[in-house]
């Protein structure tokens, strides 16, 4: 049995430990295992967004475009470039991930035509496979799904769907519901043998997992900064596209901020170079201030002490669900294997929501996915290995006592 005193003793020896005052934390007994939908604010973004409102829009006004705003989505896609193994003008901040993802999955099939199959896999988050249907379908095509593995992934079945109609290949590096993390290196390869572009949706890895698309040979990637990177609520994602595609692929919409000579405000649209080309209309300054603060704050820490803090903290996770009795029901939901495990680990059981409900009541916070996902989130910047431990005390207690059946399990709104 993993003892209390263990899980603070980690903590002492927490190399990462003193990150977590630099976040606002209201409610100390509050256990926030949900870093992996929504991060926490950091203090800086409080008094960075302050800053933007009082002094760039208060005083700037318009003026601040030109002093400091146009540049910024580029900017901070430069500062978020070493996290993804990126150059800096290889990175933009802008739209949201779904957005991102529309755009580059069109302008990979209008590029890759007349191939117009999409391979994606079961475990991809069901918003993009909406989104990359849509587009394969716009294009004459469809999506081809394999089935994803969410305890023991492999490339075997996603390098076995490619054929010669297959013109791109996207994917979510790491499943949103298992934490299962795809090996990017070897299916972008064997994408690109097959003569398929590649698009990787970074949102449950990037912050959380060292990512190389540089090094994997990655053509394109989109990716969230709510998460790991705590930017904030709708805070604007970021897309990345290889230097060498820049200049050829042509995004869908063609927007006044992907032309080549915005205020010439002529009337044909000439894609401007670069990633510019990549972005539509008027950028989300006050966001964009939150996100490069997140950004910053989590190059400052390294992403390599955060991967170890992370595995260390989801396999605590998973000792400790090994060590709840088999009569609780519950079923290990994500790999046990560290190397193929993103920042979340996954506890399934049949009364999963009710759980979830009887765990925010006792101040733990994790979230539900149907139909059966508990997902616990272990964002290494402010998560401490005690609080691990006091959450699995307060499941035991719940199920013990039984406490989670006195909560409906009529799902509604946000879970
Ligand atoms: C893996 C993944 N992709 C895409 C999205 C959608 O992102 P957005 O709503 O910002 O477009 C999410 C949202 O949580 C996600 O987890």
């Amino acid at each position: 049995m993993i003892s209390r005193q263990q899980a603070i003793e980690l903590d002492e020896s927490d190399a990462l430990a003193d990150f977590r005052d630099r976040f606002v934390i209201t409610d100390p007994d509050l256990i926030y295992l949900d870093g992996n939908s929504l991060g926490r604010l950091p203090k800086a973004t409080v008094d960075r967004v302050r800053a933007t409102m009082a002094e760039e829009w208060g005083d700037g006004l318009v003026r601040s475009w030109r002093s400091g705003w146009m540049a910024e989505p580029g900017s901070v896609g430069a500062r978020l470039a070493p996290l993804i193994g990126a150059d800096p003008d290889e990175v933009l901040l802008t739209d949201q991930t779904s957005l991102n993802l529309y755009k580059l999955a069109s302008a990979a099939l209008a590029h890759q035509a007349p191939r117009s199959t999409v391979l994606t896999d079961s475990g991809n988050f069901p918003s993009d496979i909406y989104v990359l249907s849509g587009v394969a379908g716009a294009a004459g095509g469809s999506v081809r799904m394999v089935g994803a593995d969410p305890v023991a992934p492999s490339t075997s079945a996603i390098e076995a769907a490619l054929d010669d109609q297959v013109g791109l290949v996207s994917l979510s590096h790491v499943n949103f519901k298992s934490g299962a993390l795809l090996d990017m290196s070897s299916i972008t390869t064997a994408a690109h043998e097959a003569g398929a572009m590649v698009l990787w949706d970074l949102s449950h890895s990037v912050g959380a997992v060292p990512i190389d698309l540089r090094g994997s040979g990655v053509d394109l990637a989109v990716g969230c900064t709510y998460k790991y990177l705590n930017g904030g609520p709708g805070s604007p994602a970021f897309l990345y596209v290889a230097r060498h595609l820049q200049d050829t692929l042509v995004q869908p919409i063609h927007g006044w901020w992907g032309q080549e000579d915005m205020f010439g405000f002529g009337l044909e649209y000439e894609p401007a170079p670069g990633m510019d080309r990549f972005a539509t209309g008027t950028m989300p300054i006050l966001s964009l201030a939150g996100a490069g603060v997140g950004i910053d704050l989590t190059a400052e820490a390294g992403i390599d002490r955060i991967r170890s803090k992370s595995v260390a903290l989801t396999s605590l996770i998973v000792d400790l669900f090994d060590e709840l009795p088999a009569g609780y029901g519950f079923s290990l939901g994500s790999p046990r294997d560290d190397g193929v495990r993103g920042s979340h680990v996954s506890l399934r059981h049949p009364d999963g929501y009710r759980i979830t409900q009887a765990l925010i009541e006792r101040n733990v916070i994790p979230d539900f996915r149907a139909p059966d996902v508990v997902r616990l989130g272990a964002a290494a910047l402010y998560t401490r290995f005690v609080d691990v431990w006091d959450a699995f005390e307060r499941l035991r207690e719940i199920m013990e006592s039984g406490a989670h059946e006195e909560f409906t399990d009529e799902r509604s709104g946000v879970t």
